[in-house]
């Protein structure tokens, strides 16, 4: 898919204020620093479009992006952060809660992992509680570019075994990615088009 544009349309802590044109949507979620916000930027090829930090913690709303004038991408904070208060937290866990039990568009949740480390609990819930709520979703893992060319594969299949071993019977769609070296780019965005298009 050729990007033709990509415009911020607004940032909202309420499921129920967000854009309500009836495009097909597509959302970033996963542990902050993971790189979601980098993604959408190597994606879109506008570096500041979402904005990013080495600290966790940076996106704290729900932000929408429109593309090509036809579909939506999400940007949406991250769970698991340790520095945020307790209080924040739930606030942050309220509304990713209610985004993906209210937001009748999304098509399809992309789950971000760090393709470094191996599953996390809170990755592992966070796949459950989304099974459980029928929310469709997919992994894409991070940061590629920090592994060796060789071990890429192997790390990624390791993580879906694991994954297997647990409740799943069977892997979500996956995609190696890294926003630096721009792997997955094409893979991620067809998958997008084939969706759009069915
Ligand atoms: P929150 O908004 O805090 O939840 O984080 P996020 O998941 O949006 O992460 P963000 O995109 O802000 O990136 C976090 C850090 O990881 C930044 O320092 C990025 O430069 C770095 N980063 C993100 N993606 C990659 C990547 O593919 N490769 C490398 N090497 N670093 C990355
Ligand atoms: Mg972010």
């Amino acid at each position: 898919m050729k990007i033709t544009s990509a415009e911020f349309i607004m940032s909202n802590s309420n499921v129920a204020k967000c854009p309500s044109e009836p495009l097909p949507e597509y959302a970033f979620i996963g542990r902050s620093n993971v790189g979601k916000s980098s993604l959408i930027n190597m994606l879109m090829e506008r570096k500041g479009l979402a904005k990013t930090s080495g600290r966790p913690g940076k996106t704290q709303l729900i932000n929408h992006f429109k593309i090509n004038k036809n579909w939506f991408l999400v940007d949406l904070p991250g769970y698991g952060y340790a520095r945020v208060s307790k209080k924040d937290k739930k606030v942050f866990q309220k509304y990713i809660t209610e985004y993906f039990q209210e937001r009748n568009q999304l098509v399809c949740g992309f789950v971000l992992v760090d393709i470094r480390h191996d599953p996390q609990p809170v990755d592992l819930e966070f796949m459950e509680w989304l099974g459980t709520n029928q929310v469709p979703f997919a992994i894409i893992f991070t940061k590629a570019d920090k592994l060796k060319p060789a071990v890429i594969e192997k790390q990624a299949n390791a993580y879906l075994r694991k994954l297997l071993k647990g409740a799943w019977e069977e892997t979500p769609p996956h995609f190696i990615t890294s926003s630096t070296s721009r792997i997955g780019r094409d893979e991620l965005l067809n998958y997008i088009q084939d969706i759009n298009t069915e």
